[in-house]
């Protein structure tokens, strides 16, 4: 009995049997007090007819209605005749039979309803238990128009979104991987060299290597911000920041390299400065890493333009070059991790890749904007937009 009483327990558990038992018993509910209310309501009438055929001469006070109720089922079969026995035992026939139809066609409709529900939702629970064992690939048919089918569309939309993170998160392990291994090879065979007497280490030797180390900080630091970006972990200072003035320093602080390329530095600015509400050294680091990337991708004599604008209450700063244009399919992705054009002329210059995904998260992490245009052969144009001073 306590093994017979657990085992439905354990049954109910599952939604399948639970809306079928919910739905049939409603059914059978349903069925059985339809069936009770006709046999009552025939019987009823045929009493009223029996009664008032063959024994009006009885009780004649009373109305039919009410004499059927007061005689009892003897006294009606005595009553009967065979034709009437037998149709009232046809007319039970046939409504037990009615009734064990609908309780059959009830048992299916229970089953199909509950197996509607129950099959997407154990789908749906299988297609979880695979993301979590790292099986990202795993859709599940969506092509229901109710709640279910919605919730499909949410769970493919997750896993997609989850397969995309993923593949990021192998990329971004492997661009680190790579930006390091290379520093780090050239470090460990210059010192091979030193220690086997190849290599001498004077003034230039340590200058270069003392370079890649440099290089290995940089990228370091880069990952360290970016990391501290992505969690929103970055301390900003939020002040006012003239941007006339930050713009005229960049230029200043940068000119030297600028000059090394005969690349000349133009201001465009206007006579009543934007001053954006902002972190100023986050800023400076914005507009620097813009203007450096311009130098590097602009030929000699070549002119870059800074220039900044109110527009509404947005400061919009801009750094344009004459240089050598970013394609537009490789447009979308610079400012991805690692991302770079073309990987061997920027490996020469000195890039990791890293710069513009910092400048998109600084812009980002201080509430702003940032969009570029770019004509190959012609150059670009980085553009980034953060709030003014609130009044
Ligand atoms: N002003 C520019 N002109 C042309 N190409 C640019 C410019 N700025 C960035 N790029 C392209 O975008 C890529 C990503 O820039 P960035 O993240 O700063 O990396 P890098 O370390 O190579 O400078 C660069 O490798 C370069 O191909
Ligand atoms: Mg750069």
């Amino acid at each position: 009995m306590v093994s017979a009483t657990r085992w439905l327990v354990m049954i109910m558990r599952s939604l399948l049997a639970r809306i079928m038992a919910f739905s049939f018993l409603s059914t059978v509910a349903m069925v059985s007090a339809l069936a009770l209310i006709v046999n009552y309501q025939v019987s009823a009438s045929f009493s009223n007819y029996i009664y008032m055929y063959h024994g009006s001469g009885m009780h004649g006070m009373m109305r039919g209605g009410d004499m059927a109720a007061m005689m009892g089922g003897d006294m009606m079969a005595a009553m009967m005749g065979r034709p009437e026995i037998e149709f009232l035992a046809s007319f039970r026939q046939s409504l037990t039979l009615v009734a064990i139809f609908m309780t059959v066609a009830g048992a299916a409709v229970s089953y199909y309803l509950a197996r509607s529900i129950s099959t997407p939702v154990l789908n749906l629970n299988k297609a979880v238990n695979a993301v979590t064992k790292g099986d990202l690939d795993i859709t599940v048919s969506d092509s229901r128009k109710d709640e279910i089918g919605q919730l499909a569309k949410s769970f493919n939309s997750m896993a997609a979104s989850l397969k995309s993170s993923n593949v990021l998160r192998q990329r971004f392990l492997a661009g680190v991987a790579h930006e390091l291994r290379t520093p780090l090879a050239i470090l460990k065979a210059n010192l091979e060299g030193i220690a086997d007497g190849v290599v001498i280490p004077d003034a230039a030797q340590v200058g270069s290597l003392t370079e890649e180390i440099d290089r290995l900080t940089k990228i370091v630091e880069d990952l360290r911000d970016l990391s501290l970006l992505e969690a929103g972990q970055l301390r900003l200072e939020f002040s006012s920041v003239a941007v006339n003035d930050v713009l005229a320093d960049v230029v200043n602080r940068i000119k030297p390299l600028a000059d090394g390329k005969s690349i000349h530095l133009a201001l465009a600015l206007p006579d009543k400065q934007a001053v954006a509400w902002a972190d100023p050294t986050r800023f400076c680091q914005i507009v620097y890493n813009l203007v450096v990337n311009a130098i590097k991708y602009t030929p000699v004599d070549g002119t870059i333009t800074l220039s900044a604008t109110a527009e509404g209450d947005k400061a919009v700063v801009s750094v344009a070059d004459t240089g050598v244009g970013i394609p537009p399919e490789n447009l979308p992705f610079i400012f991805d991790y690692f991302y770079r054009v073309d990987s061997s002329r920027s490996k020469h210059s000195g890039g990791s890749g890293l710069g513009l995904a910092i400048v998109r998260q600084l812009v980002n992490a201080q509430r702003g904007t940032i969009k570029v245009n770019s004509v190959v052969g012609q150059g670009s144009s980085f553009s980034f937009s953060l709030p003014v001073k609130p009044s």
